[in-house]
Formats: C-alpha cells, sequence, structure tokens
C-alpha cells in the first residue's frame, strides 16, 4: 500500500513537470507568432518550390514541365486573363489548399500550406510560417504580372 502511495505520488510530479513543459512551449509558440515568423521572400521561396515546374520567369516553362501531364499555368498572365484585376485572394487559396485546379488535385503541384505547415515547425510556429509564406508568394506572384 505505502508503495503505490509513492508510486502515485512520483507520477503527479511528473505529471506537473509535463504539463509545465506543455505551457511553457505555449508560450513560446504565441510569442514567436506575435513577433512574426521569419520566411525567405517571395522570389526565394518561388525559385524553391515553384520555378522547377513554372519556370525562373514564371512563365510556365520550368523544366519540370515536359513530364507533366497538364502543363504549369504561366503565373505571368493571371491580371490580364483575369480583366485586369489581380484575385489576390483566389491565388492565396490556390497556392495553401492547392484550389480546384485539376494539375493540384492529381498532385502534380502540391498544396503548399501543408508543406510549409510542416516546414516551419509544429503547431502555432508552423501555421504562422504557412500563412507568411503564402502572402509573400502572392504578393512576388502580383508583382510578375504582365501590364
Ligand atoms: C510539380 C509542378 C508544380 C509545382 C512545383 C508548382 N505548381 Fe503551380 N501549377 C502546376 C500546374 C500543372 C498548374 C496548372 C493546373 C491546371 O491548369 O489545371 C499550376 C497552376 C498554378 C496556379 C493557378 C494559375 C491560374 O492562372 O489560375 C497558381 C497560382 C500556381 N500554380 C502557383 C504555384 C506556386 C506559388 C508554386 C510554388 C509554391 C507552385 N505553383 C508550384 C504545377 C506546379
Amino acid at each position: 500500500m505505502a508503495d503505490m502511495k509513492k508510486l502515485g505520488a512520483v507520477g503527479s510530479t511528473t505529471l506537473t513537470a509535463a504539463l509545465a513543459a506543455v505551457l511553457l512551449n505555449c508560450q513560446v509558440a504565441s510569442a514567436e507568432t506575435l513577433a512574426q515568423v521569419k520566411v525567405p521572400s517571395g522570389v526565394e521561396l518561388f525559385r524553391e518550390h515553384c520555378a522547377q515546374c513554372h519556370g525562373a520567369d514564371g512563365t510556365g516553362d520550368g523544366p519540370m514541365a515536359k513530364i507533366l501531364t497538364v502543363h504549369p499555368a504561366n503565373l505571368t498572365m493571371i491580371e490580364k486573363n483575369n480583366g485586369g484585376t489581380f484575385p489576390a485572394e483566389r491565388i492565396a487559396e490556390i497556392i495553401r489548399y492547392g484550389g480546384n485546379i485539376q494539375g493540384h488535385g492529381e498532385q502534380q503541384m502540391p498544396i503548399w500550406g501543408k508543406v510549409f505547415s510542416l516546414e516551419g515547425g509544429s503547431g502555432k510556429r508552423g501555421g504562422a510560417y504557412s500563412r507568411r509564406s503564402v502572402i509573400e508568394l502572392k504578393s512576388y506572384i502580383e508583382s510578375i504580372q504582365q501590364k
């Protein structure tokens, strides 16, 4: 009986320590979120993750283009194809979730929201990293539109 009590005491100390560690982790994560997680610039993200399909200049002729069954979109024509307005929200959604695009649905284009979350780390930090990366990329794509 005495042994059981002892065990119980040890158990709850461990539990308290674990709980404290979890709380501390949360605090660190939210402090980082407030300070805004640092991400590479839009052009750097684009070169690293998008250029192999969409081409270094975004026109859709990256080295992977030849082996894809769906040709990567010319990302410099989005504004022109949309009557002269850049559809910022739609583009952010496509980057984040893959959109309802055949090429994306077939996994020819990865769902970047998820990829960036994993790159940014677990929990809140990954979420913030992903949001910021999508914003940077969307702004970069907006900056390369043909007028
Ligand atoms: C593995 C190849 C591949 C990679 C890597 C890739 N894409 Fe794509 N993407 C495609 C294909 C293919 C399409 C066209 C799908 C279609 O037309 O059905 C497309 C379409 C798009 C569209 C839609 C364009 C429009 O006119 O509506 C956007 C926006 C886009 N990609 C952004 C990106 C961004 C940003 C990245 C990097 C984070 C990226 N893509 C990486 C293959 C890729």
